[in-house]
């Protein structure tokens, strides 16, 4: 297992391009089995996640492959294994996104139950209400779902809010769904998060027919058949989010490129009232850290509110604020396997149930830490290029696979971290 040396202090300084998004380039591959025939998507990044994807699909019956840089075609003409393996799945909950392609492609499909993670349970009740709302009997077996509609899908008006607001996977699964059953299904409480609009974009450039796009009510009038299609996926603005916050936590000067504001408007309005400048330029920002770091309350929320991706990342930033911020985590009340490892590189924070409370420290210290999750190990990675000293992160392999060659692009910005084989596991 590779871990990162990361020495600290550095200042940041220079250009970053923010990949594609890993969040809506799953779905959409997902979304590529609706259709016979070949689909080329752009801007896919090279990550983990993807690979475990492209592995799932493969096994499928469907041809992947990669060509030149992010372009990625599927070949959905035949299908014939509607079966997503534990072996597989347990790698990647987002595996579970095959599930609502499948059923309304196949008529049936065999998905295993995803099962936690560490940043706590991921149920999927809300998926399967909404698949069992369009006329599938679905029932669980030996810890798989099993789907089926052997007549078709019927539309239907679903409620798909949760105790936490709307599921950003669940709505995706239900809408490729809709998209091919018959009728009219109208979807209350969608996730509205720009992967969500991105997804259902793509479906209509398959040649289905949803409006309500990026809004909590979806409308999809289902057709007979998807065609294959070209399209390009959106930026990743968790990416961006994370290479803004580390601009913010080394006091530097980055200029982020590829990157829609317009989609990161909470996490703007947060950097900017932490006294971080945030200013657009071309198709991205300019982000300059400051002198002193203003502490601020961070709620994360369904979007547009605060995304729960950036939680981690924003409270490494707050660990160095000039007083007090409380971080509340509205989605993924457990989502907090970073707090003991911060605390270990000297931070001061305490957790009162779904909050943190932020106590600023003058400066952060190496130390040997250890990576639990994608966000976590990008806020660890973060408090190491501010700390003073040579931090070890162990398990690098949970940043790999959702940031891609990390350190080599936050290199190029001064960073000084080297990659080695080994470390603790
Ligand atoms: C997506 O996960 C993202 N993953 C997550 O990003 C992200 O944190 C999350 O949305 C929230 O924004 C991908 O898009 C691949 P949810 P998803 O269903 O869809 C509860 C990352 O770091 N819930 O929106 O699985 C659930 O427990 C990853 O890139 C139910 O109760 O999340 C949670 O509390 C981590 N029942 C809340 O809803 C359900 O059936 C939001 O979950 C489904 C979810």
């Amino acid at each position: 297992m590779d871990v990162f040396q990361i020495e600290g202090p550095v200042r940041l300084s220079g250009d970053v391009e923010v990949n594609g998004s890993k969040n809506a380039s799953l779905p959409i591959m997902a979304a590529a089995l609706l259709a016979p025939g070949r689909s080329t998507l752009l801007g896919i990044p090279q990550l983990a996640d993807i690979s475990v994807f492209k592995e799932l699909i493969e096994q499928l019956g469907c041809q992947v492959q990669r060509q030149s840089d992010g372009l990625l075609t599927i070949d959905a003409t035949t299908i014939d294994n509607p079966v997503g393996p534990y072996d597989i799945v347990r790698k990647m909950r987002a595996s579970i996104c095959i599930l609502g392609p499948l059923l309304a492609r196949c008529g049936r499909v065999e998905v295993s139950m995803p099962g936690g993670c560490a940043i706590g349970d991921r149920p999927i009740d809300l998926h399967l209400t909404g698949l069992r709302r369009l006329g599938a009997q679905v029932h669980l077996k030996n810890g798989y779902v099993i789907a089926e509609a052997p007549q078709g899908l019927k539309g239907a008006s679903i409620f798909l809010g949760g105790p936490f607001g709307s599921t950003v996977l669940g709505t995706a699964n239900v809408m490729m769904a809709a998209a091919l059953a018959k009728g009219r299904t109208i979807i209350e409480s969608a996730a509205c998060e720009p992967e969500v609009a991105d997804l259902a974009n793509c479906l209509n450039a398959m040649g289905a027919r949803i409006t309500g796009i990026g809004a909590p009510r979806l409308v999809i009038d289902g057709v007979n058949h998807l065609h294959p299609v070209q399209y390009r996926v959106i930026p990743d603005r968790i990416e961006a989010g994370t290479f803004m916050a580390a601009a913010a936590i080394t006091g530097g000067q980055v200029h982020i490129t590829h990157c829609r504001l317009d989609d990161m408007m909470a996490v703007v309005d947060r950097l900017q009232n932490i006294g971080v400048t945030v200013e657009p330029n071309g198709d991205g920002c300019t982000v300059v850290g400051a002198e002193r770091l203003v502490p601020a309350d961070i709620t994360t929320q369904p979007y547009p509110g605060f995304p729960t991706d950036l939680q981690a990342q924003l409270m490494a930033v707050l660990a160095l604020a000039d007083g007090n911020s409380v971080v509340i985590e509205k989605i993924f009340p457990d989502r907090f396997m970073h707090v003991a490892e911060l605390n270990r590189m000297a931070a001061n924070l305490r957790k009162e149930g779904p909050a943190v409370i932020v106590a600023g420290v003058k400066k952060l210290i190496a130390a040997p830490v250890m990576a639990s999750d994608l966000r976590a190990s990008a806020a660890l990675v973060l408090a190491g290029l501010a700390a003073e000293g040579v931090t070890t992160v162990n398990r690098v392999y949970h940043i790999d696979r959702g940031y891609e060659r990390i350190e080599e692009r936050l290199n190029r910005l001064g960073a000084k971290i080297t990659r080695e084989e080994g470390g603790t596991v």
